[in-house]
């Protein structure tokens, strides 16, 4: 065989092991889809990867289709792309990730890989990067209802925490947590289990007041039972001033949220439900944030399972001061499962996301 031959043979191998195929997974219900049933930032997906020459089904989820579903994909496509948000399919993820696991083990490239939203999207990533900077050195994540009833009562001692559910969204289960004992202690103490507490909840600020023993047996519940986990996080007095949130197309940045918490005295919270007013801004606007960011991006995901940056993903920070005076940023969360972007549609961040889907792909099976 000349070596042209031989050549051509192997091109055209590759040829036929990419199909140009993509399919995109959505669940029923929920209050994100449009008038036709399906989220409003999927068309614009399918609809760019199709202006590229690939192929594009959109399939609905459901657990008992889940056999028939992985079949019929395990050998059509290059890759899923996973738009379901979480609370979304009424018995839960687990089905769902077990058969995106398998297609992923089937070859198709995963956007994401249930390990990647895992990995990047739990609470406790914040505590894997403890030691880099991007959040306080006492931030803490609970596993065992154990742990928490030990470390909480001396945490709190030290001021204003945060304790973050895994589960749950938009600001459930977030507890903004101060003392209001009038009796004295110092930092450092084991605070006495009837020592009066006021709590805040993210998800609409409203205040609840409890002993840290009542507290603490409420909020056992965010620690039992699957992906169970409470993070205990310093309060950042400077969220008045507003979270602001990153929005990547892999490792690119594509716009900036400033997320400003409602006027009230006790608002806290950045989610929309809560009243913060949120403003979209360049890039640009956050120089200094943004290029801590993405400069640092090697070593986050390294701390954080060595994975490719998640096709689109969000990094949430909150302002602080360093010894000098000058602004810092601290990182209060990371979002990776299902991360919407309807403000940018008419911007062209389909195309974006189009471009990173075949070039992953491309180079996964070249
Ligand atoms: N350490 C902190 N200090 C001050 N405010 C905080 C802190 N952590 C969180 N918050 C506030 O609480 C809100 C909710 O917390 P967080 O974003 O961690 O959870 P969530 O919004 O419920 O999760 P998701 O964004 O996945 O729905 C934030 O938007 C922010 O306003
Ligand atoms: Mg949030």
């Amino acid at each position: 065989m000349s070596g042209f031959f031989v050549r051509f043979e192997a091109i055209k191998s590759k040829i036929k092991i990419m199909k140009q195929r993509v399919v995109i997974f959505e669940a029923e219900g929920g209050t994100d889809k449009g008038l036709d049933g399906y989220r409003k930032d999927t068309i614009p997906i399918a609809n760019a990867l199709r202006e590229r020459g690939w192929n594009v089904d959109i399939l609905k989820f459901r657990d008992e289709w889940a056999d028939k579903i992985y079949n019929y994909a395990k050998d059509r496509y290059d890759a899923y792309i996973t738009r379901v948000n979480p609370g979304t399919i009424p018995s839960g993820e687990k089905i769902f990730f077990e058969t995106l696991r398998k297609l992923s083990d089937a070859g198709l490239e995963g956007f994401s890989h249930p390990d990647v939203m895992q990995d990047l999207g739990a609470k406790d990533a914040l505590v894997k990067l403890v030691g880099t900077g991007l959040v306080p050195e006492d931030t803490y994540a609970y596993y065992t209802v154990e742990e928490f009833k030990n470390t909480f009562p001396r945490s709190i001692s030290f001021g204003e925490r945060v304790l973050k559910q895994n589960r749950g969204s938009t600001g459930e289960g977030i507890w903004r947590v101060q003392v209001i004992d009038e009796r004295p202690y110092k930092p450092g103490d084991t605070l006495p289990l009837d020592t009066k507490l006021k709590l805040t909840e993210a998800k609409d600020n409203h205040v609840e007041y409890k002993t840290l023993e009542e507290f603490m047996d409420f909020a056992t519940q965010y620690i039992e039972g699957d992906n169970g986990m409470l993070v205990d996080m310093r309060f950042m007095p400077r969220i008045k001033e507003g979270e602001i949130r990153i929005l990547m197309v892999g490792e690119e940045p594509i716009f900036v949220v400033h997320k400003k918490p409602a006027e009230s005295a006790d608002a806290f919270s950045a989610t929309l439900f809560s009243g913060a007013k949120y403003t979209y801004d360049r890039p640009e606007d956050w120089k200094e944030l943004v290029d801590m960011f993405t400069g640092r991006l090697p070593e986050i995901m390294s701390k954080l399972g060595n994975h490719d940056a998640p096709l689109i993903w969000t990094a949430d920070f909150m302002l602080d001061w360093d010894e000098n005076g000058n602004d810092t940023y601290v990182l209060g969360e990371i979002n990776n499962s299902c991360v919407g972007f309807t403000s940018h549609l008419n911007q062209g961040i389909q195309d974006k996301i189009a471009d990173r889907v075949i070039e992953l792909v491309s180079k996964k099976k070249a």
